[in-house]
């Protein structure tokens, strides 16, 4: 047998001989049974199977319990650390990592704060709407402008806190004369306003960005000084 040949087979009864061990490493070596016989006051076992993690094992999450250590945990002298979202979830955690979050130590988990019973968002507006406003309580002023009451009738085209802001992306805006910001009061806007098509199908003034950029303000905004004009956030709140 050559020693290609030898090495693969070697390999194959490896893989073969010790499913503990390939389960072992999707954190599958320990049943989420055994978890909630004590875990079930704060983890419901029939909400947590509904959920988006449903098919996880819990040590998917909490790591460093295995089946080497889990006596040692259920002794009281292993505690898990924090779980780390960024091993499944890499795009969201890049977006996050220089957030204005991420920067006030704002954690996936704090947003995140119903993770045993997290059902998909379908790309519901409300949701983020109410999940913001959990914390930057001083924007419900928000939910009673026109972008916000269309929103919450169900009108998916308007703009709910993260099509201006993005979602986990989300930039500090800081000063308020820094460019950043200036170019903000404006840039958000353009991505639905400039659509013609989506502002017909919503009986909004459709010319209005065209009207903006032929003005006096526009004309900055385009020549990349917004810090000198009013943008349309400045305008319109
Ligand atoms: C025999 C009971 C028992 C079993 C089984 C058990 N735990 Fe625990 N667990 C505990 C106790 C006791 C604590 C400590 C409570 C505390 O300190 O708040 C704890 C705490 C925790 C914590 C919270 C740590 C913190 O930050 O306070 C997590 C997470 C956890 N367990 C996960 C698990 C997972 C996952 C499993 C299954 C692999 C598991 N536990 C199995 C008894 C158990
Ligand atoms: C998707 C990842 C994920 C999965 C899967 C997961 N957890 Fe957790 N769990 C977390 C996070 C995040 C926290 C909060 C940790 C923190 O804030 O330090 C947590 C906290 C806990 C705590 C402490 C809660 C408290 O209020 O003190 C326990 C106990 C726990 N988990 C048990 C479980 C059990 C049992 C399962 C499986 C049925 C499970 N977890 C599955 C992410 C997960
Ligand atoms: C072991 C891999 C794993 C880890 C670790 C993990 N997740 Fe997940 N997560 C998944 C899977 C799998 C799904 C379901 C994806 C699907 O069905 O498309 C999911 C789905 C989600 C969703 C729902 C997505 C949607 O479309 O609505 C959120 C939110 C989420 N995870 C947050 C977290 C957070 C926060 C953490 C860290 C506390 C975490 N996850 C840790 C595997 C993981
Ligand atoms: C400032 C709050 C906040 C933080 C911090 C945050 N998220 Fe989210 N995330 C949301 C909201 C709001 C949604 C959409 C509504 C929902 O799922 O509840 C969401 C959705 C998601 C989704 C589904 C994305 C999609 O396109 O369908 C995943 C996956 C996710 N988050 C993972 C994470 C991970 C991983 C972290 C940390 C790196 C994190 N989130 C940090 C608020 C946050
Ligand atoms: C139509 C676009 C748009 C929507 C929708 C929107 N914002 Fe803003 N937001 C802005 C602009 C533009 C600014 C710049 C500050 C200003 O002059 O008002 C801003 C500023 C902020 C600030 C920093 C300044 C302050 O007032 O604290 C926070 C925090 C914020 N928004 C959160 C939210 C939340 C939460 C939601 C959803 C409830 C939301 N925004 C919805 C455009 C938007
Ligand atoms: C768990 C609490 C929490 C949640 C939920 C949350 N934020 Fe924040 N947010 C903060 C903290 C803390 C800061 C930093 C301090 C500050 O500027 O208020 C911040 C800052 C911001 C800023 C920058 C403000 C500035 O002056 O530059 C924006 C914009 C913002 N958040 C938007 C959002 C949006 C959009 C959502 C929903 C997707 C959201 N936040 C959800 C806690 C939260
Ligand atoms: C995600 C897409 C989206 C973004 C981003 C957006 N808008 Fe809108 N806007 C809409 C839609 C859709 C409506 C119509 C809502 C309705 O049905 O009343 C609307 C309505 C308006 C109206 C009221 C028009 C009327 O006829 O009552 C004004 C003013 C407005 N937007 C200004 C802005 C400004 C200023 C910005 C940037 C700060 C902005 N919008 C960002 C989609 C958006
Ligand atoms: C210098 C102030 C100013 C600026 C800058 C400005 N607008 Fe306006 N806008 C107005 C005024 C005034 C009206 C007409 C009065 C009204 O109905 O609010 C108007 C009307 C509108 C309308 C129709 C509103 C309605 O109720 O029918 C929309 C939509 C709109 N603007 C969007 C924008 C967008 C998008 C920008 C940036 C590209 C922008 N505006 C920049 C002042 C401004």
């Amino acid at each position: 047998m050559n020693c290609r040949l030898f090495a693969f087979v070697l390999l194959t009864m490896t893989l073969l001989m010790s499913p503990s061990l390939v389960l072992a490493e999707n954190g599958m070596a320990i049943a989420p049974e055994v978890c909630l016989e004590c875990h079930d006051d704060v983890v419901s076992p029939v909400t947590y199977g509904a959920s988006v993690h449903g098919q996880n094992a819990c040590t998917s999450c909490h790591i460093d319990i295995t089946s080497t250590t889990l006596d040692a945990h259920m002794e009281g002298d292993l505690t898990p650390e924090e779980p780390k979202c960024v091993r499944c979830h890499k795009k969201e955690t890049s977006e996050h990592y220089s957030s204005v979050h991420m920067l006030n130590d704002v954690t996936c988990a704090a947003c995140h704060e119903d993770i045993h019973a997290h059902t998909y968002w379908k790309n519901d507006k409300t949701k983020v709407i109410a999940k913001c406003t959990g914390c930057h309580d001083d924007h419900e002023d928000y939910i009673d402008s026109s972008h916000g009451k269309a929103v919450m009738a169900g009108n998916q085209d308007s703009a709910a806190c993260h099509d201006c802001h993005s979602l986990h992306k989300i930039e500090q805006l800081g000063d308020p004369n820094s460019h950043i910001n200036r170019e903000f009061h404006t840039k958000v806007c353009l991505t639905c306003h400039a659509d013609q098509e989506m502002m017909e199908r919503n009986g909004v003034f459709s010319v209005a960005v065209g009207t903006y950029m032929d003005s006096y303000h526009g004309k900055n905004f385009r020549l990349g000084s917004p810090d000198k004009v009013a943008g349309c956030a400045d305008c319109h709140t």
